[in-house]
């Protein structure tokens, strides 16, 4: 076995894929490849759409199924190419799908992710670990996030840390000391990351995201709009717990605003993402003696400001000073989750369900 794992993730902020592949054994999980593949307008457009319930269609959601399948299968097979690897040498891909419904509440918790991994499955050629979510939620956990058992692989140290990851929504994954046997991890959503701040660049930049964050350094801070924001009840649920696009889009955002500059509100939702992690670090893990950032929002030299600024004296750095491709860390994470699946180890250490193996395996 050569221990080569495929990892694949679309997601909240509905960009593209990220696909890595890694080699992984018990002691070690190295990075060999990986790419990025932006969504077309329209594989993206039919994506938020079904994520929003107003638009429930379900002939566009099985034509996305499939043609998100076909677009996986096809940079699977570039990958494989570009660096002279054969399917047979794949233990399995871990493919997270993307997400058009995740609800986390009181009364009912569910989360579907879709790419016909049936079909990705019979054209690689390789096992497929998918619809790791579902697993959790059944043994009653949130569904999200999962990547905290990989922060724990790659970044715990001897100094209690946090990791954040800010993708379209931000989760963030405490770590203890690794000698310190009192504490658990504890990993949760804190709320949005850039999907807001997103929505907001395309209403009025025309662009899918703030590039470096320069639209809202040109804006003002609204201090009461902030404060409205960081009011929603998300903010009061104790973790574990996990959002999504289901509560945080532009309805939310509408609601909240009012005759503000759109380069005030800019500023302001930059300033909600980082206020609402810090505000949390500093509530749950008031010992940390370092912060981590990976995910896109570390392109967001705005975003990144605030966040070293609201977090002193902790140093915040990007998991690329420790080693790892930021852009990569979330599909090595479900690289990863494939590893745990195919070894049987349990993949869901921080939602509050049942410690257990995750995902379904669709043979090659
Ligand atoms: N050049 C950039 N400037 C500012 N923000 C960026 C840039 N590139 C990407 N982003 C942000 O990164 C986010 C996507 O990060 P990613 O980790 O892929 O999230 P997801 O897993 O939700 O797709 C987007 O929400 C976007 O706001
Ligand atoms: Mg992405």
């Amino acid at each position: 076995m050569n221990n080569y794992f495929i990892g694949i993730m679309s997601g909240t902020s509905c960009d593209g894929i990220d696909i890595t592949m890694c080699k992984i054994n018990d002691k070690k999980i190295d990075f060999i490849d990986g790419n990025f593949a932006p969504f077309s307008d329209k594989m993206r457009n039919n994506l938020l759409k079904l994520s929003n319930s107003i638009d429930d269609n379900i002939e566009m959601l099985i034509k996305s199924d499939e043609s998100l399948a076909d677009f996986i299968v096809k940079k699977i097979n570039k990958i494989l190419l570009e660096n002279k690897i054969l399917p047979c040498e794949i233990t399995a891909i871990g493919s997270h799908g993307h997400t058009v419904r995740h609800i986390n509440s009181d009364d009912i918790n569910y989360s579907l992710q879709i790419s016909n991994h049936a079909k990705i499955a019979k054209q690689t050629g390789i096992d497929v670990v998918c619809d790791f979510r579902r697993g959790d939620i059944a043994c009653g956990g949130t569904g999200a996030p999962l990547v905290p058992v990989f922060h724990q692989a790659i970044a715990q140290s001897y100094e209690p840390t946090v990791v954040v990851n800010i993708g379209g929504i931000a989760n963030i994954t405490i770590l203890p000391a690794i000698d310190d046997n009192n504490s658990d991890i504890i990993g949760f959503d804190t709320g949005v990351g850039g999907a807001l701040i997103d929505v907001w660049s395309e209403l009025h930049l025309k662009s899918r995201f703030d590039d470096k964050g320069s639209f809202a350094r040109s804006g003002n801070c609204d201090y009461e709009l902030l404060k409205s924001m960081l009011s929603d009840d998300y903010f009061k649920i104790k973790p574990p717990k996990s959002t999504g696009r289901e509560l945080f889009n532009l309805r939310w955002l509408q609601k909240k605003i009012a005759k503000q500059k759109p380069c005030d509100v800019a500023c302001t939702l930059c300033n909600f993402t980082a206020t609402s992690i810090i505000d949390d670090i500093k509530k749950y893990a008031s010992n940390t003696k370092k912060i981590i950032i990976c995910g896109g929002g570390l392109k967001n030299d705005y975003l990144m400001e605030l966040l070293s600024s609201l977090a002193q004296p902790t140093p915040v750095l990007s998991i690329n000073d420790i080693g790892y491709k930021s852009d990569y860390v979330e599909a090595m994470a479900f690289a990863y989750l494939a590893y745990l699946h195919i070894n049987k180890k349990p993949a869901n250490i921080t939602t509050g369900g049942t410690k257990t193996t995750l995902g379904a395996l669709y043979p090659k």
